[in-house]
C-alpha cells in the first residue's frame, strides 16, 4: 500500500501537520489545553505500566530567564564541540547557542523520568509523543528541547535524584510570520521492509 492509498484519519492528518517550532508568540495560551496534553500523555504505555514520567509545568517569568541562562551557557559548550555535520545542519537551520525560546513561550513543561523503572526512558518518550500530538489538536506549539546537561535541572526544581530530565517543552502559539518547514519525512518503501530487509 502507498502513502496516498493509506487514508488520511485524524491522527495522521494530525501528525502530518506537527512541525517543531522554535518561535513563539508572547499571546498567552490557556492551561487547560497543557493540561489536557498531559492527560493524553499519562495514557501511553510504560515498562510494567510504572508510568515514569513526572511533568513540571513552570509559568514564573524570573524562573524562564534563569533557565534561559543557564541552558544557553550550555549550549555555547556544545556548539563548540559538535561534529562538523551537525554544526552545519544547525547553521542551516538557524539554531545556533541561543534559546530565545524558554523565555517566549508562556510555558515551559519539564519532563522527567524515573530511572529506577524499566525501561524508563522508551515509556518517557512515547508519553512524550502522544503530548505532541495533543498539542497540535490544541493549535498549540513546541520543540522538544533536549540539554546536554541536566543535573542542574534536578537542583532548580527541586527533584530527586531518580529522575533524569529528558526534554523542556516551551508551549505556546507558534509566532506569526514563522516559516520554518516542517522537516522532509523519508518516503515508506526507504524504512518499510516485508518478510526481510531490503537496500
Ligand atoms: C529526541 C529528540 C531530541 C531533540 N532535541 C532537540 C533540541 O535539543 N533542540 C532543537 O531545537 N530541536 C530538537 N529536536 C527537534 C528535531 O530537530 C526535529 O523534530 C526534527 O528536525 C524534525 O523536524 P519536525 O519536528 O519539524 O518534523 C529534537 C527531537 C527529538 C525527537
Amino acid at each position: 500500500m502507498s502513502e496516498k492509498e493509506n487514508e488520511k484519519g485524524y491522527l495522521l492528518k494530525l501528525a502530518e501537520r506537527r512541525k517543531t517550532v522554535r518561535e513563539f508568540s508572547k499571546n498567552d495560551v490557556s492551561l487547560k489545553d497543557i493540561l489536557y496534553a498531559i492527560n493524553v500523555a499519562r495514557q501511553a504505555p510504560s515498562g510494567a505500566n510504572k508510568q515514569p514520567w513526572r511533568f513540571i509545568i513552570i509559568r514564573e517569568n524570573n524562573k524562564k530567564e534563569l533557565i534561559r541562562k543557564k541552558c544557553e551557557e550550555i549550549e555555547r559548550k556544545f556548539h563548540d564541540r559538535a561534529p562538523e555535520w551537525m554544526k552545519k545542519w544547525m547553521s542551516e537551520r538557524n539554531i545556533t547557542w541561543k534559546k530565545p525560546f524558554l523565555t517566549e513561550a508562556p510555558y515551559l513543561v519539564f519532563v522527567f523520568a524515573d530511572i529506577t523503572a524499566p525501561m524508563a526512558v522508551q515509556s518517557v518518550w512515547l508519553a512524550i509523543g502522544y503530548l505532541l500530538l495533543a498539542l497540535e489538536e490544541k493549535e498549540l506549539s513546541t520543540v522538544t528541547y533536549t540539554p546536554s546537561e541536566i543535573k542542574w535541572a534536578n537542583e532548580l526544581l527541586n527533584v530527586p535524584n531518580n529522575y533524569r530530565l529528558q526534554a523542556i517543552l516551551p508551549i505556546g502559539k507558534i509566532r506569526k510570520g514563522y516559516n520554518y518547514k516542517k522537516q522532509p519525512r523519508l518516503p515508506l518503501d526507504k524504512i518499510l521492509f516485508y518478510e526481510q530487509y531490503k537496500e
